[in-house]
């Protein structure tokens, strides 16, 4: 079996990690977390979220961030956007992909974005039509892929029937999302296939937490089907504020480890994200959640 020789790594610390954050971070450190990431070489990124602030107010300074952020050579910011209100108000900082919203359980898009999906599938219309005027590349995750905090079970044709819809309206990569992190390697891989029937591979990535501490089994199971672009979270941050009790996305440390064990490029250097790791972890007052943070820190001491 082959798998892929380089995987590309979103790191959405910024903005999955942070809001979930009942302390509110500086708009000035989250600044300094993003110049730290791409000097790390993180090459893609989630920097906030144009959502309302009565909902995520950890999100509340997105314009603040997206005008302080001085980005580097070659990197990608993304930012997310519900409705064209957030696109509306991303607009002026001209990010190099928006990434829309909804989940492949209807109790949960009600919860996390108060519509149903086909509402929030109308919404999308004209943000898509303002980002593809704009030249901008149009993300859509997709939440509770692999389970639904409200709903339970969630079938991968379900997954595949949202994501057909998301196709069909022009969006251009699809994030298969665990957002409670329940999935488990075949699952996630009959999640996967389902997509893959309306988003070619490379449009594909996957968003695990890991609450469950599967996500990085479910990683390989991804490389496995060829998938080689994935989410991670600097320190393992985060969580969703409307899936009560799931904790973070898999650390970018922790996967940058596994991609190093196998020989794929990330083109990360693994030291700067561990200190990158301390860094918004003291911010926060706690050691890094990661294993491979705080393992590799330990070593050092
Ligand atoms: P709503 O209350 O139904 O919206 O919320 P509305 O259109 O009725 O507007 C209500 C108020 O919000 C109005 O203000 C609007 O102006 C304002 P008021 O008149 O009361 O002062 N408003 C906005 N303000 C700023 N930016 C906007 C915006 N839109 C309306 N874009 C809405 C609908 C979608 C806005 C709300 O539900 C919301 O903001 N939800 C955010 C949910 C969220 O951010 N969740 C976390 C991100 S998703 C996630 O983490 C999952 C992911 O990681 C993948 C995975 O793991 O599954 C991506
Ligand atoms: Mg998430």
């Amino acid at each position: 079996m082959s798998l892929p020789t380089r995987v590309t790594l979103c790191d959405v610390g910024p903005r999955d990690g942070l809001q979930n954050e009942k302390q509110l971070v500086s708009a000035a450190h989250k600044l300094e977390l993003i110049d730290r990431l791409q000097a790390a070489g993180v090459r893609r990124l989630e920097a906030t979220s144009f959502v309302s602030p009565k909902w995520v107010p950890q999100m509340g300074d997105a314009a603040d961030v997206m005008s302080g952020l001085q980005k580097r050579h070659g990197v990608a910011v993304a930012v997310l956007v519900p409705n064209e209100k957030g696109m509306d108000a991303a607009l002026p900082f001209a990010p190099d992909e928006i990434v829309v919203f909804t989940a492949a359980s209807e109790a949960f898009t009600q919860k996390n974005i108060n519509c149903s999906i086909a509402e929030s599938i109308e919404r999308f219309g004209p943000v898509i039509t303002k980002a593809k005027a704009a030249g901008i590349k149009v993300r859509a995750a997709l939440s509770c892929c692999l389970g639904c905090p409200y709903e339970g079970e969630i079938s991968a044709a379900q997954v595949g029937a949202v994501a057909a819809r998301l196709a069909a309206i022009g969006v251009d990569h699809l994030s298969v999302s665990d957002t409670i992190g329940v999935g488990t390697p075949r699952k996630v891989q009959a999640a996967l296939e389902a997509a893959l029937r309306h988003f070619p591979m490379h449009e594909l990535s996957g968003h695990y937490h890991d609450t469950y501490g599967q996500a990085l089994a479910n990683v390989y199971a991804s490389l496995e089907l060829g998938v080689s672009t994935f989410d991670a979270s600097v320190g393992g941050l985060g969580g969703c504020p409307y899936a009560k009790g799931a904790t973070g996305n898999v650390a970018t440390e922790e996967l940058v480890y596994l991609m190093q064990g196998l020989g794929i490029d990330t083109g990360i250097d693994l030291d700067a994200l561990v200190n990158t790791a301390a860094f918004i972890s003291g911010v926060l007052g706690r050691p890094p959640a990661s294993r491979a943070a705080r393992a590799l820190l330990a070593k050092r001491a």
